[in-house]
């Protein structure tokens, strides 16, 4: 487990950017899960943001808000964003179809996973974003699985 405390959103992009990279130098055999947790507003479509950016999307991140899902290819690889807040049901993720995009090399980041009730199955990695002041946020980093240790020694 890590901790880091994220100083403005600026540093919470910087911190979605190392996770990037971190990403990028573990073997893709495997398709990795990370959970973003915390309340509305801690930053999670931030940190997400920045990761995308680092990969080489350009633009703003599009918000999953309403299609709950929104898939890229960057760098060779599925990364898919989810936000599940709007998830009425555990059922409605079979239509999302994120089978489909969870392929060798893939990345799913989830924001509130806790949605899914156990249905996306064990995290790599989750990540827990709290509120720290009005202008910071405490940003913890737990790994789940080996594939999550993996990315978490090269943070
Ligand atoms: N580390 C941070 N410190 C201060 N403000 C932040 C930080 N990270 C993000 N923010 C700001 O918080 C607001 C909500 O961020 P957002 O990423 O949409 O949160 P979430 O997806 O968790 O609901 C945005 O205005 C964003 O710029
Ligand atoms: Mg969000």
């Amino acid at each position: 487990m890590t901790e880091h405390v994220a100083h403005g959103a600026d540093e919470m992009r910087a911190f979605g950017a190392r996770l990037a990279r971190a990403l990028l130098t573990t073997p893709a055999r495997e398709s990795l899960l990370v959970t973003l947790s915390g309340e509305l507003g801690t930053g999670k479509t931030t940190l997400v943001g920045g990761l995308l950016a680092e990969l080489g999307h350009v633009g703003p991140a599009r918000s999953p808000t309403y299609t709950l899902i929104e898939p890229y290819n960057l760098q060779g690889r599925d990364i898919t964003h989810c936000d599940l807040y709007r998830l009425r049901h555990p059922d409605e993720l079979d239509d999302l179809g994120l089978r489909d995009l969870r392929g060798a090399g893939s990345v799913l980041l989830v924001e509130w996973p806790e949605k899914a009730e156990g249905r996306l199955g064990a995290a790599d990695l989750a990540l827990t974003l709290e509120y720290a002041g009005v202008d910071a946020r405490n940003l913890v980093a737990e790994a789940r699985l080996p594939a999550g240790q993996a990315v978490l020694e090269r943070l």
